[in-house]
C-alpha cells in the first residue's frame, strides 16, 4: 500500500524542511537512504539489538555499534561517537545517520549537532516509539546524574525513513511503549485517531495496521512542532502524561518503561481533569478503555503523593510552577498552570 510521506516545517535556525518517508520493505529503505546521501560521506551508528536482530537480518553494517540501553545515554558516548567520527576523517559535508530507538536518535542527533559546528543527521526509527514520537521534531540530547535529557540541543534532521519491515524485529513490548504516545496524540488533537485505534486494539495488534497509522500520529506531532519547536507553549501539549510519567520512571529507577508510565500519567491527568469538572466520566472511561486493551498499565505501586513529591523536582519546575496537560474531551487538551 502506498503510504502518504510527511514534508515537516522545521523553525530551527537554518528554517530548512525535511521529508518523513514511511516505507514498508527495507530494501526500499536503503534505495531511499542511498538516493539522499549520494556522494557524500556516512557515518551509521546504531545499538547492538538493532544490529544483532534487524542489521544481520539484511546484511546491513554499522560504522559504529554502541551497547543499548538508556544508561548509556550519556556525555561518554556521545564522545566515543565523536571520537569515531574523525577516526573515520568525516568532514562538514558529511551525514551522521542513526539507526535505532530513541536512545541512538538523541545520541546520534545531539553529536551530529556539534560535530564541526554541526553536520546532517538522517534518522532512522526502528523502535515503535521513536518513529512516532523521537525521530521527528529535532530536539536531541543525553542524561547525567541531575536527570533525563538534561544536555541537549535543537537540531531537527535532514531526512527520516520510517519503514515497516524495522518492526518486526522489535519485540512486543516495546510496540506496547510506542503506543502510548500514539494515544496520546489522539487525545491532545485528534477524536478519529483515537477511534482508529480502539479498531486497531480489536484487531489483534497487526504491525501493518499500526505502520498505516504512522502519517497520522507523526504528523500530529509535526503540526505542533511547527507552531512551536523551541517548546514555549503549544509543543508542551506533547507533555501530556508525561509529568506523572517522568516522576513514575524515576520512582522506579527505571523500571517502568516510558510508554508504561506515561500511559499511567495520562491516567493521572485524566483524574486531575475530573476533579477539576474539566473531563467527562465517559471520556475518561473511554481513555482508560483504550489504554487497557493496548496492554498498557493504569496504576502503579507509588502513592499520589510520592509522585507528587519527585514532579517538584522536575526539570520542568519553573518558579515553583508546573504546567500540566490536561485533557477536556477525547481531542483536546487545556495548559494549567499549578503551584508547587
Ligand atoms: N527527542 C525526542 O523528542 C524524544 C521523544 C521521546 C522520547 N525520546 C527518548 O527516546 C528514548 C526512548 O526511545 P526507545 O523507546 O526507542 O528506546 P531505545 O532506543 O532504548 O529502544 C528500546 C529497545 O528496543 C531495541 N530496539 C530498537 N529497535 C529495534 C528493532 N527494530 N529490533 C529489535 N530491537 C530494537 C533497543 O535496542 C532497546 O533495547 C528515551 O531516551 C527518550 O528520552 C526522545
Ligand atoms: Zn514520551
Amino acid at each position: 500500500m502506498a503510504m502518504k510521506n510527511l514534508t515537516i516545517t522545521s523553525q530551527d535556525s537554518g528554517k530548512k524542511n525535511y521529508e518523513v518517508l514511511f516505507l514498508q520493505e527495507f530494501s526500499e529503505l536503503e534505495t531511499a537512504l542511498n538516493e539522499f546521501t549520494k556522494g557524500r560521506k556516512t557515518f551509521f551508528i546504531t545499538d547492538e539489538n538493532v544490529s544483532n536482530k534487524l542489521l544481520k537480518k539484511y546484511n546491513f553494517t554499522a560504522d559504529l555499534i554502541l551497547p543499548a540501553g538508556e544508561k548509556e545515554k550519556n556525555w561518554a558516548t556521545v564522545e566515543k561517537i565523536l571520537d569515531k567520527a574523525f577516526e573515520l576523517k568525516l568532514d562538514r559535508n558529511s551525514i551522521f545517520v542513526a539507526i535505532g530507538g530513541g536512545v541512538i536518535g538523541d545520541l546520534v542527533g545531539f553529536s551530529a549537532s556539534i560535530f564541526m559546528r554541526g553536520v546532517d543527521v538522517v534518522q532512522i526509527p526502528t523502535s515503535l516509539l521513536s518513529m512516532v514520537d523521537s525521530s521527528v521534531g529535532g530536539k536531541t540530547g543525553f542524561n547525567n546524574k541531575f536527570g533525563k535529557n538534561l544536555v541537549g540541543s535543537f537540531h531537527a534532521p535532514s531526512m527520516v525513513l520510517t519503514c515497516r519491515a524495522c518492526l518486526e524485529t522489535l519485540p512486543p513490548e516495546e510496540i506496547t511503549n510506542g503506543l502510548a504516545e500514539m494515544i496520546k496524540h489522539a487525545i491532545i488533537t485528534d477524536k478519529d485517531h483515537f477511534k482508529s485505534l480502539e479498531e486497531f486494539s480489536r484487531e489483534n495488534f497487526s504491525l501493518q495496521n499500526i505502520f498505516n497509522l504512522l502519517p497520522v500520529s507523526v504528523g500530529i506531532k509535526a503540526g505542533i512542532v511547527a507552531q512551536d519547536f523551541k517548546e514555549k507553549g503549544e509543543r508542551m501539549k506533547l507533555n501530556l502524561g508525561h509529568t506523572f510519567g517522568h516522576a513514575i520512571e524515576k520512582l522506579s529507577n527505571l523500571k517502568i518503561p516510558h510508554g508504561q508510565a506515561v500511559a499511567i500519567g495520562i491516567i493521572m491527568a485524566g483524574e486531575y481533569a475530573i476533579k477539576e469538572n474539566l473531563l467527562s466520566d465517559k471520556d475518561f472511561q473511554e481513555i482508560k478503555d483504550l489504554i487497557i486493551a493496548c496492554k498498557l498499565s493504569t496504576t502503579c505501586d507509588f502513592s499520589y503523593e510520592e509522585i507528587w513529591q519527585t514532579i517538584a523536582f522536575d526539570k520542568k519546575k519553573n518558579n515553583d510552577e508546573i504546567t500540566l496537560i490536561l485533557p477536556t474531551k477525547i481531542g483536546e487538551v487545556v495548559l494549567k498552570t499549578v503551584k508547587l
